[in-house]
């Protein structure tokens, strides 16, 4: 009997004991593992999108992000795009692993669309091109490689300002971020002094980041004779320039006009790191089809730094994704969807180019006296408007026109059906 009752009291301390841990856990649970984690903030681009979608105002207007939308306003996939996707399905592909860099093939016709089908570089094979996960992730790749291999100083010189990804991506692969001037808002234009002033003044074997054309968010870009200039500087002070290109076409509507700052650079013997995004040129946002590259002193340097930028990819994502690079293999390898491809890119520049002498003009007529020259003279995907975050607000506010704080638009959401409402709102908020 005594023995019966210890046992009974026994198996009851376990169950209590038992029932304790699960309470605990069960505690832990409910006030959870995650209690002392802080609302971030919306993302200061992509956060606008949200807030546009939850909008029911019929006359609003998304200029946040750089996504293109034809005259109706709305999502354009382009015809070629269409093309190569019917061409790709006829072919019964497989969906195997990419290779860890991609494929080559698309790799291959990367680095040829920015430095040129008759680049020596490419020829000798001195490039180092791996498939990225577009603009974005190639970048991050890119400075992932920096921070391990980059033999100078650890901090990435950007331009203020700079697309608002540039600063988190460099921060969160360990490289330190600080700026040179670039914008002058007096003019709405380029502080060509201010910048070469700046970057003469920078530490040697610094990082530089340039924006090879449409600069984001302002629209600005450096002329040809001007680059050739902060190309001579940036030799001088020995710099590492790394070209940031996610418009390549979008900005003139012609891809070689386009690619002039980096083949310039690639010309006067600059060893550069380039990006490439397709989402903007082809339609591909969400294909996340991109490539980043080096240009190395030698094929074996090539050889060697592939080896390491794959070392780092494998833990990451493994391998890139192979809709997207298969729609560029497609349009690139093929003259005649090249070329249909080429009338869509300028197509889409072509519209954003006719939007700013609309947008211009409506402010004219609805007689502002300000000076908005500068919305025809800037180039790409973006206006940056001059107006301050308040206007910015006021125009969301007031008018349910959604853009950044930082009084940047995206021209390419611009048609000739709200450009008169939108010219409506800015005078309004800025007279
Ligand atoms: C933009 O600046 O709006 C685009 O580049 C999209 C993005 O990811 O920020």
């Amino acid at each position: 009997m005594a023995t019966t009752k210890r046992m009974v009291s026994l198996s009851s301390n376990i169950l209590r004991h038992n029932n304790s841990n699960i309470t605990s856990v069960t505690n832990r649970a409910s006030s959870s593992w995650w209690s002392h984690v802080e609302m971030g903030p919306p993302d200061a681009i992509l956060g606008v999108t949200e807030a546009y979608k939850r909008d029911t105002n019929p006359k609003k207007i998304n200029l946040g992000v750089g996504a293109y939308r034809d005259d109706n306003g709305k999502p354009f996939v382009l015809p070629s795009v269409l093309e190569a996707e019917d061409r790709m399905r006829a072919k019964n592909l497989d969906k195997e692993y990419a290779p860890i860099a991609g494929s080559p093939e698309f790799c291959k016709l990367s680095i040829s669309l920015a430095l040129g089908d008759d680049s020596e570089h490419v020829k000798n094979g001195v490039n180092a091109t791996l498939q990225g996960i577009s603009g974005t992730g190639s970048l991050r790749i890119g400075a992932a490689f920096l921070h391990k291999f980059f033999p100078g100083n650890k901090v990435v010189y950007l331009p203020t300002p700079s697309w608002g990804n540039h600063t988190p991506i460099f921060k969160h692969s360990g490289l330190d971020v600080k700026q040179y001037r670039y914008y002058d808002p007096k003019t709405c234009g380029f502080d060509f002094q201010g910048a070469l002033e700046d970057i003469s003044k920078l530490p040697e074997n610094s990082i530089i980041l340039f924006h090879a054309c449409a600069h984001n968010p302002t629209g600005v870009d450096p002329k040809p004779e001007q680059w050739a200039e902060i190309s001579h500087v940036v030799k001088k002070r020995k710099l590492f320039p790394f070209f940031d290109m996610a418009y390549q076409g979008f900005a003139s509507g012609d891809v070689t006009r386009d690619a002039f700052a980096v083949r310039h650079f690639v010309k006067e013997g600059h060893h550069i790191a380039l990006t490439q995004s397709y989402a903007k040129n082809m339609g591909l946002y969400g294909e996340r089809a991109g490539a980043f590259s080096l240009i190395t002193g030698s094929k074996e340097e090539a050889a060697t730094t592939m080896s390491q930028l794959k070392i780092l990819v494998r833990p990451m994502y493994s391998n890139p994704p192979i809709h997207g690079a298969r729609i560029v293999t497609e349009i690139l390898s093929d003259s005649a969807l090249r070329n249909k491809w080429l009338k869509d890119v300028k197509g889409m520049a072509d519209r954003i180019i006719s939007m700013r002498t609309q947008l211009r003009d409506n402010l004219k007529k609805e007689g502002s006296s300000r000076n908005w020259s500068h919305i025809t003279d800037q180039i790409g995907m973006f206006c940056f408007t001059g107006m301050n975050p308040q206007q910015s607000e006021r125009l969301t506010k007031e008018f349910s026109i959604y853009l950044t704080k930082d009084g940047r638009i995206s021209m390419a959401g611009v048609t000739s059906k709200n450009v008169s409402y939108l010219a409506h709102g800015i005078h309004e908020v800025t007279k």
